[in-house]
């Protein structure tokens, strides 16, 4: 099967478009938000890699940013477009995060990388998509990398949830039986990492970290707790997850990691 399928097939049958609505699933949302919203300034031009329904991109259009978006599949394309509001100022084009040649360098103030290296399982291929965010992001741009972090998802998904056989992966070599590191294929859909293969894959590039953020925490392991809280307590839960979610002592146990360095060129 083409690499690219199996992903096309996933998202297919996947309500994308739900996945940050809940309210654990906020979290998520919410805190990508607020890393961006710290950092945009009026008038800056966005890109979106890997847009998947558009929920980063709608939102900064509609608050008057002009935005382009990427996006793989095409039943996500669809579903972008129906959500797209008259007075957005945003486009949509069916591409890959590899190759964005269709996109000339330095162009975008804001560079965000939301899910393609969720997806990508060479070392090869993420360096590939990393350097052609970087290439069309101009100098002094900002660009926020996502990536699944695996300590997170075994725990929440592995131990807690039991949607992963964890005796079962770590015999079928998808985690390493001493250190619990994860290895997946594009059959298995998700590339799980931890902070030291990002630090290893970002060192080679001109770039400066300015956060790196465990950007869910646990709302996905505690997601029934999350979703029972009243307005005021989930306002309180959220302040206590941005003073937190940059500590180094709980960096690691989070479902997403957000990397967000700026470029030197
Ligand atoms: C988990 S979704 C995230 C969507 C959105 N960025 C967000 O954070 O809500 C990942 C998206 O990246 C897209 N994607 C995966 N690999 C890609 C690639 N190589 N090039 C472009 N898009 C890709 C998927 O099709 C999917 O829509």
């Amino acid at each position: 099967m083409n690499e690219n399928q199996y992903l096309v097939n996933f998202y297919n049958h996947y309500n994308e478009d739900a996945r940050l609505t809940s309210r654990h699933g906020s979290v998520e949302f919410l805190t990508t938000m607020h890393y961006i919203q710290q950092k945009i300034k009026p008038g800056d031009r966005v890109i979106e890699i890997g847009a998947g329904t558009g929920r980063y991109s709608h939102a900064l259009a509609r608050q008057g940013y002009t935005v382009d978006a990427v996006e793989l599949v095409e039943h996500n394309i669809e579903i972008f477009k129906k959500n797209t509001l008259p007075e957005e100022h945003i486009t949509i084009t069916q591409g890959n995060a590899l190759d964005l040649s269709n996109f000339t360098d330095n162009q975008y103030d804001i560079t965000l990388l939301l899910g393609p290296l969720y997806h990508l399982f060479t070392t090869s291929d993420k360096c590939q998509a990393l350097r052609e965010a970087i290439r069309i992001t101009k100098s002094g741009g900002i660009i926020f990398a996502s990536y699944v972090i695996s300590d997170g998802c075994l725990l929440d998904e592995g131990f807690h949830r039991g949607n992963i056989d964890v005796a079962e992966y770590v015999q079928q070599g998808l985690l390493n039986a001493d250190t619990f590191a994860a290895q997946s294929k594009p059959k298995d859909l998700f590339e799980l990492v931890r902070k030291e293969d990002i630090d290893h894959l970002m060192a080679s590039f001109p770039v400066t970290r300015l956060h790196y953020v465990a950007t869910d925490g646990c709302a996905l392991f505690m997601r029934e707790s999350i979703d029972k809280m009243d307005e005021s307590l989930f306002q309180l839960y959220m302040k206590y997850h941005f003073s937190t979610c940059e500590r180094s002592d709980l960096l690691g146990i989070t479902s997403h990691a957000l990397d967000i360095f700026t470029v030197n060129k």
